[in-house]
C-alpha cells in the first residue's frame, strides 16, 4: 500500500449538506437583506461557520458588533441542524460505503478531517457514528481549512507521519490545507477542477486503485 491512512473530508466527500447549509444561510442573508446566492454558496466549501459568514457579510451594508455575528450563525446552526434531521442511513451510497470497507480490508487506517462542528452528528445520522479510526473536526482545531491543523490532528489521532497519509477532499481549501501538511491529496467533485491533487477522482470507488 503507499499510505497506512486515508483521512477523508465529510462534506462533500462522503456525504451531501450542501443544500443544507445553503438553505440554513439563505434563511439568515434573506432575514438581513442581504444578496446570497449558489455561487457565494461554492465559496463557503470547507471554511468553519464563522469565516463562511464573514464570506456572506462582504455583500452587507453596515457593520456588526461580534454579539450580533454569533446571534446569527447560532441560528443559522439551529436551522442547519433540524435540516441534518432530514439525513439519514439512506444518504450514505452504496459506492461510498463498499469503498471505505474495501479501504478497511487493504489494512488501512481511516479518518475524517472536517471543519464542522457537526460531524460527530452528522455521522450518526449517516450510520458510520463508530466506523472511523479517528474523527478530526471543528471541535479540536483553532485553524480551519487552508490550515492542515484538521489534517495534521487526524494523522496524530490515528498514530501515523502525515507523509503516511491521503486527504481526500472535495473544496480548494481542502486541498491547500492537505499541500500545507505535506500530505498526498485525492480531488474530487468540484476540487478536480483546481488541478492541484495528486490525484483526480472521477468517482469515490477510484480511490482502491489510487491506494493500491
Ligand atoms: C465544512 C463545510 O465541512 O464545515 C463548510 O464544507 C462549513 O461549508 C464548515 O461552513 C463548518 O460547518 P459547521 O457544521 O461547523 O457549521
Ligand atoms: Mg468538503
Amino acid at each position: 500500500m503507499k499510505y497506512q491512512a486515508v483521512i477523508f473530508d465529510l462534506d462533500g466527500v462522503i456525504c451531501h449538506t450542501d443544500k443544507y447549509h445553503y438553505q440554513a444561510w439563505k434563511e439568515i442573508a434573506d432575514e438581513l437583506g442581504i444578496e446570497f446566492n449558489e455561487m457565494i454558496n461554492n465559496r463557503l466549501r470547507g471554511v468553519s461557520r464563522m469565516e463562511s459568514f464573514e464570506i456572506i457579510l462582504e455583500k452587507y451594508n453596515g457593520e456588526m458588533s461580534e454579539e450580533e455575528k454569533i446571534h446569527y450563525t447560532t441560528k443559522k446552526n439551529e436551522v442547519y441542524k433540524k435540516l441534518l434531521k432530514n439525513m439519514s442511513e439512506k444518504d450514505l451510497t452504496a459506492e461510498v460505503k463498499s469503498t471505505l470497507e474495501g479501504l478497511r480490508e487493504y489494512g488501512l487506517k481511516l479518518a475524517i478531517g472536517s471543519s464542522s462542528k457537526n460531524a460527530g452528528f452528522i455521522l450518526e445520522r449517516l450510520g458510520l457514528g463508530n466506523f472511523f479510526d479517528a474523527v478530526s473536526d471543528g471541535n479540536n482545531i483553532t485553524n480551519s481549512k487552508p490550515d492542515p491543523e484538521v489534517f495534521l490532528k487526524a494523522a496524530e489521532f490515528v498514530g501515523e507521519k502525515p507523509e503516511d497519509c491521503l486527504v481526500v477532499e472535495d473544496a480548494k481549501a481542502g486541498l491547500e490545507a492537505a499541500i500545507a501538511g505535506k500530505m498526498d491529496c485525492a480531488a474530487i467533485g468540484d476540487a478536480v477542477a483546481c488541478g492541484m491533487g495528486t490525484y483526480n477522482l472521477k468517482s469515490f470507488a477510484d480511490l482502491l486503485e489510487v491506494v493500491s
